[in-house]
């Protein structure tokens, strides 16, 4: 019987220590995979020409008559990235889109972000403060009307840690973090139509030509409803469709492929709670 017992307990200390993750781990975890920062704040191009470069700036949008910006180089350079900025700074920026200079920035979903437990803002930032500096300059963003940050109603708090021992919100969490509902969400001049949450719709231009982001709800002729969960990760891990299409960018099919297969699971669970919407 001794024995037994010795094994078991053992056995559950490993078990727990799988999850016990330093911050900085948590922090490059959330970053590269499930909220993508990289697939913004990252160069594209052939990789030799990017090697080495992550994080020191990435994509422009621009949309005529509204903005045109870049991401900025997150890395700590103190010339050209944000190496001045005090934590408080980046923290302020994350869950209000406003950086020390007081004017909102555009495209960053902040909005998304006010329901970060604190633990996971703290882990996120200090990943950010982690990462090697890197000298590269992005042109200043160019706004031709005023910024404000999105409202996303049930975003606007951190989430109640004892909420997440459930599989479902703990997918809701990630997916909101993960900021899905920002491009599979239709826009009506530029504002999210919150009522009509995975619906689809929106068009995004890019090196691919123009993608539509499709509705992911759980309606079973328009949306997810009647795929396999293994369908569903195939589509968010490797970018392939149901029918073994390819899907083009912007989603980062890459960064979600490093997700933990128990937390593509819970996103999965509660994308079958979306509501179908036709
Ligand atoms: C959808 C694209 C996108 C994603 C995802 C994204 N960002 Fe950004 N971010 C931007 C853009 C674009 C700007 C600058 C906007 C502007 O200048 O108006 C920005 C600005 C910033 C800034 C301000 C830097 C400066 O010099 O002003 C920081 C810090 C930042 N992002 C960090 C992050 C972190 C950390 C993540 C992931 C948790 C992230 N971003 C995810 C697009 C993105
Ligand atoms: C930056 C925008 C963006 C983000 C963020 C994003 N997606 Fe997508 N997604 C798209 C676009 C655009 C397509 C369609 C691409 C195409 O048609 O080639 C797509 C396709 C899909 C598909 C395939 C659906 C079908 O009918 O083929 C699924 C499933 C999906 N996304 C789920 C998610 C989930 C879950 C998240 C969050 C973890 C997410 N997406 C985040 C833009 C995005």
């Amino acid at each position: 019987m001794r024995p037994l017992v010795t094994l078991v307990a053992l056995a559950s200390v490993i078990g727990s220590a799988a999850y016990a993750e330093t911050p900085l781990e948590r922090g490059s975890y959330l970053v590269n995979t499930i909220m993508t920062c990289g697939n913004c704040h990252s160069p594209k191009g052939p990789p030799s020409v990017v090697a080495g470069k992550d994080f020191s700036g990435g994509l422009r949008f621009d949309v005529p008559g509204v903005f045109d910006v870049t991401a900025p180089n997150i890395t700590p350079d103190k010339e050209t990235g944000i190496g001045t900025w005090s934590t408080a700074d980046i923290k302020k920026l994350m869950l209000t889109g406003v950086p020390p200079d007081g004017k909102p920035i555009a495209v960053m979903p902040t909005g998304f972000y006010g329901i970060l437990l604190p633990s996971d803002l703290n882990a996120i930032v200090a990943y950010i403060q982690s990462v090697k500096p890197v000298s590269n300059k992005v042109p200043a963003p160019i706004y031709h009307v005023p910024i404000k940050q999105e409202v996303i109603p049930w975003a606007e708090k951190p989430i109640d840690p004892a909420e997440l021992t459930d599989k479902v919100k703990r997918g809701f969490y990630l997916a909101t973090i993960g900021h899905c509902m920002e491009c599979h969400t239709p826009r009506e001049k530029g504002e999210l139509v919150l009522s009509r949450m995975g619906a689809g719709g929106q068009q995004f231009p890019g090196p691919w030509g123009i993608s539509v982001s499709r509705n992911i709800t759980s309606s079973k002729t328009k949306g997810v409803g009647a795929w396999t969960d293994a369908e569903i990760k195939r589509a968010i891990t490797q970018g392939i469709d149901k029918d073994g299409n390819k899907l083009n960018g912007p989603m980062g099919y890459a960064y979600y492929a490093h997700m933990t297969n128990a937390d593509l699971d819970d996103v999965i669970a509660w994308l079958r709670t979306v509501p179908a919407k036709e």
